[in-house]
């Protein structure tokens, strides 16, 4: 994979084709984070309402750590994984007390915070200050497995570091960008059934596709 010619291509595809999302319009760390927080186990078109109506009752940092988790919960009903918003609550609360209401800008003391992981680590430092950091959620271990044409098991740690240290050298710069780029792709594009690899703006990247094994990979076995 040649990286400025993959990038230059990827980033242009997603300059034009990338869908209106209401975090995109903004580059407020708490709404960022949020929105990641959402769109862990919950699909866009689904976390759309719910971000807006949370971020209009709970329009700051401050207005979240003042409110009890009761109310807050009343938020996320319907959305599931409710140790997501709980953890959430927490790590905003102290961020309201230890960090000033600043969410922390270095991603350290980012992932240092309650139910923040790697994964919500690299999504929230690369988009909101372009940390050079490669954000590898279910998407991008698709869709890196047949750029890669690698039938390495996803649903082993080792695959995810792997791939963590083969996107490094992609995430030096736009890492934003490049990272939800990546995303988008898998969701709209390197589709688990039936890829749309026609429409796929790296299809002569793409060595599965080269290979004609894009529909055998990922390989995920059972844990
Ligand atoms: N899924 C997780 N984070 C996302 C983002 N920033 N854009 C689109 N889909 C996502």
């Amino acid at each position: 994979l040649e990286i400025n010619e993959f990038k230059h291509d990827l980033l242009k595809w997603f300059d034009e084709n990338q869908r209106q999302m209401p975090w995109r319009e903004t580059k407020n760390p708490y709404y960022i984070w949020l929105s990641e927080v959402m769109l862990q186990q919950t699909q866009v078109n689904t976390v759309r309402p719910y971000y807006n109506a949370f971020i209009e009752r709970f329009p700051t940092i401050e207005a979240l750590s003042t409110t009890n988790e009761e109310d807050v919960l009343k938020y996320w009903e319907g959305l599931g994984y409710y140790s997501r918003v709980r953890n959430f609550h927490e790590a905003v609360k102290e961020v309201h007390n230890k960090y000033n209401g600043k969410v922390p800008d270095d991603p350290e003391s980012f992932q240092s915070l309650k139910g923040v992981g790697p994964y919500t680590n690299a999504a929230v430092m690369s988009i909101v200050h372009n940390h050079p950091l490669p954000a590898v959620d279910g998407n991008v271990l698709r869709v890196w497995s047949r750029l890669t044409c690698n039938d390495a098991d996803i649903a082993q740690p080792k695959t995810k570091k792997l791939f963590e240290k083969e996107l490094q050298p992609f995430v030096e710069t736009k890492s934003g960008d490049f990272n939800q780029a990546m995303m988008e792709l898998g969701a709209t594009i390197c589709t688990p059934k039936k890829p749309i690899c026609i429409l796929c703006p790296v299809q002569k990247h793409c060595e599965a596709f080269a290979e004609g094994v894009v529909s055998e990979l990922p390989v995920k076995k059972k844990k």
